[in-house]
C-alpha cells in the first residue's frame, strides 16, 4: 500500500511537469528554446558594463522573466543595478536559459542538459496605460507576484523598476553551439 502511494506520487510529479524538454527525443530545437523559456522563471542577463572600473569586462545578472503566450519576454529593470544602467550604454544584452533552473540536470555541463542563449536588445515599454502594457505587466506580475511590491499606484514604486521586453536578434540551443532557431519560427503558442 505504502509502496502504491509513492508510486502514484512519482506519476503525480511526472505529470504536473507536461513541458518537460526531453533533448533525446525532441531534436526540435525551436521547440527547445520555447518551452525552456517558458518553463524558467529566471536568466542569466550578460551585459556589456558600463562601470568605470568593469569597463570591456561582461557583466551577469540574475533578472525574474515571464513570457507572454507568443513567447515575447517580458522582464522588469531598475537604473540602480548594472544591467539597467548597461542597457541604456550598449544594448546588446545576452539572456542564459539553463534546464538545470528547473532541477531537470544531474549535470549542467552535460549535453543532455538543454541550455538556450538568447540575444537581442531591451526595449522599455511605454507606460501609456494601453492594453498591451497592462496584458504584459499582467504576465509578469502573475509569474512573479512578489513583484507587485515594487509596483505602486504611481508606477514602478520606489526603486524605478519599469516593464521591458526583449527584441530578440539571435537564438541558439546549446549543447555544441547547433541549435539555431529562426527568430519567426520561435514565436508562437506553446505546444
Ligand atoms: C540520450 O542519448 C544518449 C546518446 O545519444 C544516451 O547516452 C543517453 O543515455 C540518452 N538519455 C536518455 C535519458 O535517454
Ligand atoms: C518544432 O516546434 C515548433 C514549436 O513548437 C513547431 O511550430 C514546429 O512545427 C515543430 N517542427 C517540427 C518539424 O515538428
Ligand atoms: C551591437 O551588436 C551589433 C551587431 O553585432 C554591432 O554591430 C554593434 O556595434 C553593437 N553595439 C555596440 C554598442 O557595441
Ligand atoms: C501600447 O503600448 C505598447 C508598449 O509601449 C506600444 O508598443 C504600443 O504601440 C501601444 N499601442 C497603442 C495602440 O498605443
Ligand atoms: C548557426 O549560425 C552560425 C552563424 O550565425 C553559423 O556559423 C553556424 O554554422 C550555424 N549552425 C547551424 C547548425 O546552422
Amino acid at each position: 500500500m505504502h509502496r502504491l502511494l509513492v508510486f502514484a506520487f512519482l506519476l503525480a510529479v511526472a505529470y504536473s511537469h507536461p513541458t518537460t524538454v526531453d533533448f533525446n527525443q525532441s531534436k526540435n530545437f525551436t521547440k527547445i528554446a520555447r518551452t525552456l523559456v517558458h518553463k524558467s522563471s529566471w536568466a542569466a542577463f550578460g551585459t556589456i558594463s558600463s562601470e568605470a572600473d568593469l569597463t570591456g569586462y561582461p557583466m551577469v545578472n540574475v533578472i525574474s522573466i515571464a513570457d507572454d503566450e507568443q513567447g515575447k519576454i517580458l522582464f522588469m529593470l531598475m537604473d540602480l543595478d548594472y544591467t539597467g544602467k548597461d542597457w541604456r550604454k550598449n544594448n546588446n544584452v545576452t539572456l542564459l536559459f539553463s534546464d538545470d533552473q528547473n532541477r531537470n540536470c544531474k549535470e549542467p555541463m552535460n549535453h543532455e542538459c538543454p541550455r538556450v542563449h538568447i540575444s537581442g536588445h531591451v526595449e522599455k515599454m511605454a507606460k501609456d496605460n494601453n492594453d498591451t502594457y497592462k496584458k504584459a505587466l499582467d504576465i509578469f506580475l502573475t509569474r512573479h507576484p512578489e513583484m507587485t511590491i515594487v509596483v505602486d499606484s504611481n508606477g514602478m514604486g520606489d526603486h524605478g523598476f519599469y516593464l521591458c521586453k526583449l527584441n530578440i536578434n539571435k537564438i541558439v540551443v546549446q549543447p555544441y553551439r547547433n541549435g539555431n532557431v529562426s527568430v519567426d519560427s520561435y514565436y508562437g503558442p506553446l505546444h
